[in-house]
């Protein structure tokens, strides 16, 4: 009797290891989930949220900054935190189409707390997607959820981001960089709309100001009270470092007042006015320009972008400083 027992014993043991590998499938079989830090590193996300709080309120431009850097993450080998590596001249961090993306340190500080609380835990990558969250809601956006699980990559090359959309792009090259990541007009128009908050440079506003359509001539879709404003701003052969609002509106807020802005006119950079020149955008810009469910629509399309290419399992690397990959022996 005390031998079954203690077979008994033995293989309800047994069982309980059997069954804590089934709930733990092997990371080959990972998904990004909501909450992926939950027992490993809890203190994750509030890590990530206080530093994003801190460098907003000493700057609101950073909200802007940092929602830029996760798109410009994604949409090159996917979220994989491949834009924030500095491996030399050829990185892809210094890509023509990365041009003035920055916040790199804000994500590194980040990354050096998370590696003091849970080392080794956190991705760069999850770090850049939830911060561009906080930088959301901290614009008065929608809170939510981000997936997590997400791996740094283990490539950076400035080539690979030789397709970033760009200002100057028209609805049907726009469309189709957008359509490439999976990303449908829907999703380009509500993406344009973190436009809602930060700035651009002057830089970036000669084309649609001075040499439109390879002319001598401005864009016309430009409201006619509004040009001048514009070219006040940035004159001709002024300087390209001046700063514009890209929602003059409501410039700090991260809501639908840019869509009422390119049906009016308004737009500041050319590629948010194209999206009033495709039917099937223009369509979309006036649906919540109208009074849309904008909110809930544009969280849905962050996690969506945040979907694009993420790297979980086996996959790339969780980097110990967000600038460089892990060493690995040779
Ligand atoms: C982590 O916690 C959050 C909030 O309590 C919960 O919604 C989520 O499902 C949890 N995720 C996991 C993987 O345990
Ligand atoms: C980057 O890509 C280019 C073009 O494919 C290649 O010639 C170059 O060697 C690559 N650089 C690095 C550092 O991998
Ligand atoms: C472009 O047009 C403006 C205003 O009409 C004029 O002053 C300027 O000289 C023109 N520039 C060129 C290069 O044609």
């Amino acid at each position: 009797m005390r031998g079954f027992k203690g077979n008994c014993f033995v293989f309800l043991v047994e069982m309980l290891v059997l069954l804590r590998v089934l709930q733990f499938p092997c990371p080959c079989l990972a998904e990004l989930r909501v909450g992926f830090y939950n027992r490993t590193c809890p203190l994750a996300e509030s890590v990530v949220r206080a530093k994003v709080k801190e460098a907003v309120g000493s700057d609101r431009q950073n909200a802007a900054i940092l929602l830029r850097i996760h798109f410009h993450d994604c949409f090159v080998e996917g979220c994989d935190g491949s834009i924030l590596v500095d491996n030399g001249e050829d990185s892809e961090r210094n890509a023509f189409g990365h041009l003035g993306v920055g916040g790199f340190e804000i994500i590194e500080e980040v990354k050096a707390k998370l590696e003091r609380v849970c080392p080794g835990v956190v991705s760069c990558a999850d770090i850049v997607a939830l911060a561009a969250r906080d930088a959301v809601s901290l614009s008065r956006g929608p809170f939510y959820e981000v997936l997590t699980g997400r791996r740094d990559g283990l490539v950076s090359n400035k080539s690979l981001a030789a397709n970033m959309p760009d200002v100057d792009d028209s609805a049907r090259v726009l469309r189709s960089k957008f359509r490439q990541k999976g990303l449908s007009d829907k999703d380009l128009v509500l993406l344009s709309s973190a436009h809602s908050i930060g700035t651009t440079a002057c830089f970036f506003m000669g084309t649609r100001l001075y040499r439109f359509d390879h002319k001598n001539r401005s864009d016309p879709s430009i409201n006619p009270h509004f040009l001048p404003t514009l070219k006040t701003k940035c004159p001709l052969d002024g300087d390209v470092n001046v700063r514009l609002p890209l929602d003059p509106v409501t410039e700090s807020v991260l809501d639908d007042q840019i869509l009422r802005n390119i049906r009016k006119g308004f737009a500041v950079l050319s590629s948010d006015a194209r999206l009033y020149d495709h039917r099937s955008t223009r369509h979309i810009v006036e649906t919540y320009a109208g009074g849309g469910s904008f909110r809930g629509d544009f969280a849905k399309a962050m996690v969506k972008m945040g979907r694009i290419g993420a790297k979980t399992g086996r996959y790339g690397e969780i980097r110990r400083v967000c600038s460089s990959f892990n060493q690995r022996p040779v």
